[in-house]
């Protein structure tokens, strides 16, 4: 399967379509060209600086992203990945409508993911120490193995944006296995069993500002970052037409927001298709559970 790379000037060749049925895309300089690069670096910095101090934001603009952990612990990185992604996540819609505006047009409208996911990935030897703390943190802090997205949390319809805030490079990039489209895995929990064959995979090169568009169900994974430098990419997803889910997988259900309506004075009204999912009453008893239980052992714990 070939990747198109597309620059400005093309990136209508492109639709979400396409995507869906498995093409995958770079379009070039995208974060620059929509308007939006120089935004997402000062929030980044901003939260830099709020969780290490003016000298760390200094230091991380003298040097770039790819030098963050010159600069941050893997301590802090745990602060700015959260924060970074609420905040983001305030404008998710203004972050992905100009990238969407671009695109060719697609059959349905598009639905925007509420959430926007902050993937900072240091090298490796800095990363070891942490992979059992940090295994809630899989494709976020910590390399992510071999997975479908809507076995966990997304709709066999989402698509990834993958944007490169840093540089992207051959040793700590996304793998993308496209030989196994269409084929069954086996499975250890959310992810392909280890073993399973999985074709020859493609890495991507980016430059700082380049999205990468990819189906979330081809299967993907993270390179374990051999490179020196840290990996810092954002992400958004959307959806063609309303998010549609395996019925029974999934558990970290995300509203998804329609494209026109969230633009409009009805945006209260503009996730009520993503939530008439079996996805979203799930993830309600889910949570309702989890806090049941911890009210539980708090209880407990003041009874001892
Ligand atoms: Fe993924």
């Amino acid at each position: 399967m070939e990747t198109e790379v597309l620059a400005p000037d093309s990136y209508d060749r492109i639709s979400l379509d396409d995507v869906v049925r498995g093409k995958v895309a770079v379009l070039t300089g995208c974060l620059q060209h929509a308007g939006l690069f120089d935004d997402v670096v000062a929030a980044t910095l901003d939260v830099v600086e709020d969780v290490g101090g003016i000298a760390a934001r200094a230091a991380v603009e003298r040097d770039g992203f790819e030098k963050l952990h010159h600069h941050m612990g893997m301590e802090e990185a745990i602060k700015v990945r959260p924060r970074l992604a609420d905040r983001l996540s305030d404008d998710v819609v203004g972050l992905v409508s100009p990238i969407l505006a671009g695109l060719g047009r697609s059959a349905r409208s598009p639905y925007i993911c509420g959430q926007v996911y902050v993937r900072i990935i240091m090298p490796e030897d800095i990363v070891a120490g942490y992979r059992s703390r940090l295994r809630g943190e899989a494709g976020f802090l910590v390399p992510h193995s071999p997975h479908r997205d809507s076995w966990f949390s997304q709709g066999t319809n989402s698509i990834n944006l993958w944007m490169a805030v840093g540089r992207v490079s051959a040793g700590n990039s996304l793998l993308v296995y496209p030989d196994v489209y269409h084929t069954d895995q086996g499975r250890s929990g959310n992810l392909v069993h280890p073993g399973e064959p999985l074709g020859r995979p493609v890495r991507y090169e980016l430059s700082p500002g380049d999205v990468l568009l990819f189906h979330g169900d081809h299967v993907h994974s993270s390179e374990v970052n051999i490179t020196e430098d840290t990996r810092y990419v954002i992400t958004a997803r959307v959806s063609v037409g309303a998010p549609k889910y395996n019925n029974k997988e999934g558990s970290s259900w995300v509203p998804y927001y329609h494209w026109g309506l969230a633009e409009s004075r009805l945006r209260a009204v503009s996730s009520m298709r993503s939530r008439a999912t079996v996805a979203y009453l799930r993830r309600r008893v889910l949570s309702r559970l989890s806090s049941t239980l911890s009210r539980g052992s708090s209880t407990l714990s003041r009874g001892k």
